[in-house]
């Protein structure tokens, strides 16, 4: 068994699925790589490698190095970052993946994971329920970047066999590690305001609904989606994938019931536009029929189970690593 590369380990969503590969398959399994150094201490525990993601030479170098299995290239800029420097994010959003597809058109890695994202849609999409098929028509460049890798996807499965799967991840809400740059990063700054007895300013409407799901679902999700049968992923674009739903008014009234005095101030920015032009909440019924996906976290098991994590986590001492 060949081992599992991380690109962009050092990131949100990299150290998550860090410590759930590490704990699946074992330290000495996960590979780690980004051009900055990993901050969470469990990293120390794998092999860890500095190398550029949009340098293909550097990335063909580090599967010539290891034999490696399954690469996941998280590496991104996320919606409202993306925004401000257009150019830079298409390039960060694109040149990594196709790095990675042609090294394993190459055969020198067995399957890839490439994230996307609610992003894809646009605000024509119907917004409750959002069915796999919908058109796609983003407003933002990380949403067109997202769409257009995964026509990339696509490509490198039909012309060349590539086995590359994709899920389409709502606002992602763990308590080991921060998000930065995203327009769904209010609902992780909700909780630790909480857990710190401070009010949250939030950049979007108290009523702008968005899909959203724990990181554990999402890591477990992940996980789950490589593991399957090839012949289960009927879908070589991304896959819908829904955890629950709410609005920030929703998440204050939660987090009051667990942490009374807790409260929300609304100033909503250029965020709430993008916000406005994404999905209520998704349909996901292909990822349950092909690779039998059920999430674990509804609204308020989320609530809970983030709210606890951090009190934990604080209790023994381990900061919360920011991005
Ligand atoms: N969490 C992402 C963002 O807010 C969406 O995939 O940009």
């Amino acid at each position: 068994m060949g081992k599992h590369l991380i690109v962009g380990a050092s990131g949100q969503l990299g150290i998550e699925l860090m410590l759930g590969l590490q704990q699946r398959y074992g330290v000495d399994a996960v590979l780690l790589s980004d051009v900055r150094p990993s901050p969470h201490p469990e990293a120390a525990k794998s092999m860890f490698i500095a190398a550029d993601a949009t340098d293909l030479d550097a990335q063909r170098a580090i599967l010539e190095g290891h034999d490696v299995e399954v690469v996941y290239n998280l590496v991104a800029m996320l919606s409202a970052k993306g925004e401000v420097n257009p150019m830079a994010a298409w390039s960060l959003n694109m040149d990594p993946l196709l790095h990675t597809l042609e090294l394993a058109r190459e055969g020198r890695v067995k399957r890839v994971f490439w994230p996307s994202s609610i992003a894809v849609f646009g605000a024509d999409a119907s917004k409750d329920g959002t069915p796999q098929n919908a058109a796609l028509l983003p407003t933002t460049i990380y949403g067109v970047s997202k769409a257009a890798g995964e026509l990339w996807c696509k490509y490198y499965h039909d012309k060349f066999g590539v086995d590359v799967r994709s899920i389409r991840y709502p606002g992602l809400i763990g308590f080991r590690s921060m998000p930065g740059g995203g327009t769904t990063d209010y609902a992780v700054d909700a909780f630790h305001c909480a857990q710190a007895g401070q009010p949250l300013t939030c950049y979007l409407d108290e009523n702008e609904r968005l899909p959203m799901m724990s990181m554990h679902d999402a890591v477990r999700g992940t996980m789950e989606l490589m593991e399957a049968p090839s012949e289960c992923i009927r879908i070589r674009t991304s896959y819908n994938l829904s955890g629950c739903d709410f609005t920030p008014c929703e998440l204050t009234r939660a987090l009051q019931q667990r942490v009374p005095g807790f409260d929300t101030v609304y100033a909503p920015d250029h965020r709430q536009e993008i916000a406005a032009s994404w999905p209520n909440s998704l349909d996901d019924s292909d990822a349950r029929r092909d690779w039998g996906w059920s999430p674990r976290h509804d609204f308020q098991g989320l609530v809970a189970h983030v709210l606890d994590g951090l009190t934990q986590q604080s209790r023994v001492d381990k900061p919360v690593v920011n991005m």
